[in-house]
């Protein structure tokens, strides 16, 4: 008993020195308020199963309030759902940089736009910026609107099929568009195409693993817990899959090619900056990587989760297929313009409000480079790592009223979000220095494709809103995904 204590003080005394010898962050701790944890430990016990995460956080944040601190092991960390504190954050100079937990990314995707440090990262911004532009998305929407007639037509085969899985066919089908616009490819009819989808999940599992168990950066622990075989053949597949695109696209790039097609398609940028000798073939498989997955798994999320909720909640379904209707009399295929997109304002609180409720990255992740000063006044030393809740943001009571975790697209109706909501209280692209390079893209794509397929289908299921579970996996993840009965419409 008497070693027991004797332990326990010691302890006690190592962590109290531990917190003196970095006092600037224990000073911290007394201005915002946050579970400290365990001596050694901080919060870290709490947060080694990703299921636990999202859940955890809701508890600290409904605890102590909308920012807090506490401790990884050794590390400072804070947690920001004040959209005044997030605003803060992602304006700043000083905030900027990924957290240490990107270090997983960099690992399983290389070191693109998504985790490069800056300076180097404002460097790659500027030169892969004319990507986006509002030109060359235009140039997309052809590419949108066959691919998902085609998907319409493999839809026509699920209404006899009861409730359905849509997620796996609707990342394909993301893929299958996220090549062409981006690599200027279509290779829907490679051999390994479905295969490539299935390795990108495998990396991002073992990548989430990565960034809460940090020993599983360590190749000999990721061999005896059983995960280096797959995430090496996902890898070593990813990579080869994007080589052979990068090496077709150098081998067809004559002067003609060049001038007959649209030089600001992604690859055609990154591979000009590799002729210059701006890039080396690393930064551009590794921003090519980065891009593609950054792309197709959010946008098939996204889409998924508004039939989903339209699904759980059939009265706005109907309100929006009506709007939709309005806008094309006729079932069957269609071509929608940009013009078309600015007109369907019902499905933009739709699409919205299902980001608000389900943000298809919950989470994003900082560190600061150097003191950074609240509008509170306080100062958050350089060295933390700060994590930006957007989950709990997104459905703060506070900021959205008492039906705040339901869903409910006049959450977005002029009234309701005009003058006293916080410009950064909805941030499901982020927003400030580093927000989401592709947000312009997603916007347009996912109208087109939701247009085509609330005008030709209905959606059903019996899964309840209140039974779904979230997870933590870099993107958003159901603990059971709920299965959609499709009916067609005429
Ligand atoms: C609904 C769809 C999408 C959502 C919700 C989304 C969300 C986000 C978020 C929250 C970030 C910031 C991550 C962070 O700060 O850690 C981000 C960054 C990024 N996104 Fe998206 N995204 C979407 C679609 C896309 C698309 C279509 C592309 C490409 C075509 C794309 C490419 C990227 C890239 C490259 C970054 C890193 C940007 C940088 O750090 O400079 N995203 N996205």
């Amino acid at each position: 008993m008497l070693t027991w204590s004797l332990w326990c003080g010691l302890l006690f005394v190592l962590w109290i020195y531990f917190l003196w010898s970095r006092r600037r962050f224990y000073l911290l701790t007394l201005k915002i308020p946050g579970p400290i944890g365990y001596p050694f430990l901080g919060m870290a016990h709490k947060l080694i199963h990703r299921e636990d995460i999202l859940n955890e956080f809701g508890i600290y944040l409904a605890k102590h309030g909308p920012t807090i601190m506490s401790w990884l092991g050794p590390i400072p960390f804070v947690i920001a759902s004040d959209p005044q504190v997030v605003q803060d954050i992602l304006t700043s100079p000083h905030c900027v940089n990924k957290g240490i937990i990107y270090r997983a990314v960099d690992d399983g995707m290389g070191v693109g736009l998504f985790s490069i440090k800056d300076p180097r990262w404002s460097v790659h911004r500027k030169l892969l910026n004319p990507a986006f532009s509002h030109k060359v998305l235009l140039s997309f929407l052809p590419i949108f609107n066959k691919e998902t007639a085609q998907l319409l037509s493999q839809f026509d085969d699920l209404p006899s099929k009861g409730e359905y899985n849509l997620i796996p066919l609707l990342q394909n089908f993301t893929m299958g568009i996220t090549t062409q616009t981006t690599m200027g490819l279509d290779v829907k009819s490679e051999a390994n195409f479905n295969s490539i989808v299935e390795s990108y999940h495998c990396c991002l599992e073992t990548i989430t693993d990565m960034c809460i168990s940090p020993w599983l950066h360590f190749k000999w622990v990721r061999q005896l817990t059983g995960r280096e075989k797959n995430y090496h053949r996902s890898k070593t597949e990813i990579r080869a899959f994007l080589k052979k695109l990068i090496q077709k696209r150098l081998a067809e790039d004559t002067e003609d090619s060049i001038k007959s097609k649209d030089k600001n398609i992604f690859l055609h940028v990154t591979t000009d900056l590799l002729k210059r000798g701006v890039f080396d073939l690393t930064n551009v498989e590794d921003e090519s990587n980065q891009v593609v997955f950054g792309a197709f798994e959010t946008t098939a999320k996204t889409v998924y989760y508004v039939l989903m909720l339209l699904a759980m909640f059939p009265q706005y379904q109907e309100k929006v297929f009506e709007e939709i209707k309005s806008l094309f009399p006729d079932s069957g295929d269609f071509e929608v313009t940009y013009e078309d997109t600015q007109q369907m304002v019902y499905l933009d609180l739709v699409i919205n409000e299902s980001m608000r409720v389900i943000p298809p990255i919950p989470l994003v992740s900082r560190q600061t480079s150097g003191d950074l000063t609240l509008s509170s006044g306080t100062v958050i030393p350089k060295g933390v790592q700060i994590m930006i809740d957007i989950f709990h943001m997104h459905r703060s009571k506070k900021i959205w009223g008492p039906e705040a975790e339901t869903f409910n697209p006049d959450n977005f109706l002029a009234h309701n979000t005009g003058g006293e909501k916080h410009p950064y209280a909805f941030i499901p692209f982020t927003k400030g220095i580093r927000n989401c390079i592709g947000w312009r893209y997603a916007s347009i794509s996912v109208k087109v494709i939701l247009a085509k397929l609330l005008r030709n289908f209905s959606y059903k299921t019996s899964f309840k809103f209140e039974d779904l579970v979230f997870i933590e996996d870099v993107t958003i993840k159901l603990k059971t995904v709920p299965k959609l009965q499709i009916q067609k419409r005429t």
